[in-house]
């Protein structure tokens, strides 16, 4: 990991949102650092997507605010921007990689299709260039290029979550937001795609936040990790410090259930 800049990315302060008398998270306050892989852990229903949601413009907060460091340099709140402006940043710096694939592709054109829309957002417009382009990612991701043409609904579930992987990444992003990104997945498909994202990542220097309930995951992939319950954040730290030496009680009851299976 290579950290060389020394402002935050993304600066989160007190973030909450409810759902009427219901907490989805509350009180969340964190930086994130250029290169930097975030890991959100907890179990169902600690406000692990609400704060990702949040954090992503998805899911407007009650409470704090997030506040993000544009390619000019600049610290802007993102809920202070104008909503095309926010539809901008969604569309280039940064990447949504969502659960489950068929939320975040389009399941009826092609796979190149796919990953050039994103190119064609960010204003390409040569096709040759563009094709190319969505070749070489579909390669990146360990898709042969002989399935450029095929839709994602004639892929299996780890090529679609790959593919998504390619689409979100074809534009380079400045940061990434990933829910369960190996969720629905079985184990052997879950480790290579681990592994390819971590590789891409650490390649790309790219910023992430990933949500998983998997420590296991987050031990592979992120730098720093939060640890929610109810809502909350209960420890943040060092990966492998909070998986290794964890302080919270919480934390050592997940660290030690989950680890020893
Ligand atoms: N749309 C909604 N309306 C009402 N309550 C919601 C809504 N979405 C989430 N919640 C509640 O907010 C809390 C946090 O939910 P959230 O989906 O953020 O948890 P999570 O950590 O992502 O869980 P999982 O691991 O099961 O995906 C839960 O109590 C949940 O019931
Ligand atoms: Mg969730």
């Amino acid at each position: 990991m290579n950290i060389d800049d020394d402002a935050p990315l993304l600066t989160v302060n007190g973030v909450g949102k409810r759902y009427g008398n219901r907490i989805g998270c509350a009180d969340v306050s964190f930086d994130l650092w250029p290169g930097e892989v975030l890991a959100i852990v907890g179990e169902s229903g600690s406000g692990k997507t609400t704060l990702l949601n949040c954090l992503s413009t998805r899911l407007e907060p009650d409470a704090g605010s997030i506040c993000y460091r544009t390619r000019g340099g600049e610290m802007r709140d993102v809920y202070q921007m104008r909503e095309a402006e926010r539809r901008f940043l969604m569309r280039t710096d940064w990447g949504f990689v969502h659960q489950n694939p068929a939320d975040g592709l389009r399941m009826t054109v092609s796979a190149g299709a796919n990953v050039g829309e994103r190119l064609m957002a960010v204003g390409e417009r040569h096709y040759g260039d563009i094709r190319g382009k969505a070749i070489d990612w579909l390669g990146r991701v360990e898709i042969a290029s002989d399935r450029v043409d095929d839709q994602p609904r004639a892929f299996s579930g780890g090529m679609r979550q790959r593919l998504q992987i390619a689409r979100n990444l074809v534009t380079h992003p400045r940061l990434v937001f990933m829910d369960e990104p190996t969720g629905g997945l079985d184990v052997s498909v879950q480790a290579r795609l681990l592994d390819l994202l971590r590789s891409l990542v650490a390649e790309l220097g790219l910023s992430a936040i990933v949500v998983t309930h998997d420590l296991a995951v987050a031990r592979l992939i992120s730098h720093r990790m939060m640890v929610m319950k109810d809502g909350r954040v209960i420890e943040h730290g060092l990966t492998d410090r909070v998986l290794d030496d964890p302080h919270a009680p919480y934390t050592q009851l997940l660290v030690s259930s989950i680890l020893q299976v």
